[in-house]
């Protein structure tokens, strides 16, 4: 059996949470290849709602085994908290919860040097959830990590204790903010910190790079989960404004230990629309009435931090891009009933950069003035949210999807026109 994928085509938030969890009983294995906790995926069922942030979202269905991969990077005090909110509610997390030994760990003094890079970066800040994302990773590639795996092996270890390297690397992270004319003291998070480590000891830590290899050779079925968004992606994305991992298919393979042969379908999901949290580029924003009437009817504020989303057109040559990058082999298309109101859709099909025109492809640097170019298609004005197939929805929304898998050279297989599980058109 391969990997199926399944992944944001934008800046994150595409809706991931909610079809992940929709698709999760085709699955035996679900698993997270990369970020965090900066991830807030929402499932709705049953009339409630819930966040996810670093537990894969197969957790709520039974007969699944949800994995925590090597490329994620873990605050053991968000993870513990998620753990308890979801048993409190009856969900047995750790008979279906695994965590790769290769995660990283995120350290409290992460969060603070994620925060006072913010400020030091000023007007030009990231707009970072500052859950440690970035610093964490960057002690990953600077080869000064601890792997969630170290805490088991603390007494045989023949180099230091985990809290010998926690401490070197705590103090190493002093020296930065001392640096930074910042100095904190974090004494409470860090009895925290060790707490959750020591509730984390009893869960199943495996090698998932074994673990999932050796379950495609038993033809059980898995699914990547992304988090983010391919614009968001550290190589791909729109640089310096982009999170500190792989969130594109490539992430795949290095977060789970998987060759690139063994992935199968790559489902990539994107909104009607567009929306961004934090700072960057985003040619297609409406800074303006129609932008706030998307916010207010989408609801566009994060799942992690509360705060509002930006929103805008769809940008076909973006989505053409993310397509590219991830080799997409079908398109599922998120909240298209917010377009409901709107007796007009603008789509973006190409960009004017200063008189040069891009259609299929996007310049290397989209923080440079770019004229979007739009073509306008007529709305269908009515509630789409009761449609539960295909044909039910008006002409013009139909119109609208077959104009998207025209331009894209891709078919969709998902129409989602609703936040609950059971608001999926299935094609
Ligand atoms: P994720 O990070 O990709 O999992 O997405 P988020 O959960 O951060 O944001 C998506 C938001 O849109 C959540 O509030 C979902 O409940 C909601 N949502 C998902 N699909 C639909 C849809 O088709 N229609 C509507 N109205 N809401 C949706
Ligand atoms: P999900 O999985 C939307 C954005 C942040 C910021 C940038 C860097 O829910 O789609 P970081 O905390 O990683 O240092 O932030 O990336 N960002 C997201 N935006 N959805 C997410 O995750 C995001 N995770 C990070 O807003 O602009
Ligand atoms: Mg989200």
């Amino acid at each position: 059996m391969k990997v199926d994928v399944l992944l944001g085509l934008q800046w994150g938030d595409e809706g991931k949470g909610k079809l992940v969890d929709f698709i999760t009983p085709n699955y035996d294995i679900i698993a997270r290849f990369q970020g965090g906790a900066n991830a807030g995926h929402t499932l709705i069922f049953d009339g409630k709602k819930y966040v996810l942030h670093l537990i894969p979202s197969g957790i709520f269905r039974n007969n699944c085994i949800n994995i925590i991969g090597a490329g994620v990077v873990i605050d053991p005090i968000a993870l513990v908290e998620e753990i308890k909110t979801l048993e409190e509610i009856g969900v047995d997390v750790r008979s279906k919860l695994k965590i790769s030994k290769r995660a990283h760990l995120i350290l409290p003094t992460h969060r603070i040097l994620d925060k006072v890079s913010e400020l030091d970066k000023g007007d030009a800040k990231i707009g970072s959830t500052l859950k440690g994302i970035g610093p964490t990773y960057m002690d990953k590639t600077g080869r000064n990590g601890i792997r969630i795996g170290d805490i088991n092996n603390d007494l045989n270890s023949k180099y230091q204790s985990l809290k010998d390297k926690h401490y070197l690397i705590m103090d190493r992270h002093q020296k930065t903010l001392q640096e930074l004319d910042y100095y904190s003291t974090v004494t409470e998070e860090e009895t925290k910190w060790f707490e959750s480590i020591e509730f984390l000891k009893s869960f199943d830590f495996i090698d998932s790079e074994y673990y999932i290899n050796k379950a495609l050779k038993e033809r059980k079925t898995v699914l990547a989960e992304g988090a983010q968004g391919s614009l968001l992606d550290v190589d791909y994305g729109t640089y310096p404004f982009v999170t500190s991992s792989s969130t594109t298919v490539s992430g795949v393979c290095s977060g789970l230990g998987v060759p690139p042969h063994a992935i199968g379908n790559v489902t990539g999901i994107f909104k009607a629309y567009t929306t961004r949290v934090g700072s960057g580029p985003f040619p297609t924003e409406l800074d303006n009435e129609i932008g706030k009437k998307i916010r207010k009817i989408g609801s566009e504020f994060g799942a992690t931090t509360g705060r509002p989303r930006r929103c805008g057109w769809l940008d076909l040559p973006a989505l053409k891009y993310s397509c590219m990058i991830n080799g997409v082999t079908e398109l599922n298309i998120m909240k298209l009933d917010i377009l409901s109101e709107f007796e007009t859709i603008k789509v973006c099909v190409g960009y004017n950069v200063d008189g040069e025109f891009y259609k299929d492809t996007i310049p290397f640097d989209v923080s440079v003035p770019i004229e979007p170019i739009y073509v306008e298609l007529k709305g269908w004005n009515k509630d789409i949210s009761d449609c539960k197939v295909f044909e039910e929805l008006p002409k013009e929304a139909k119109d609208y999807i077959a104009f998207i898998q025209l331009e894209t050279n891709c078919p969709i297989t998902r129409v989602s026109v609703g936040p609950d599980r059971l608001q999926t058109i299935m094609r």
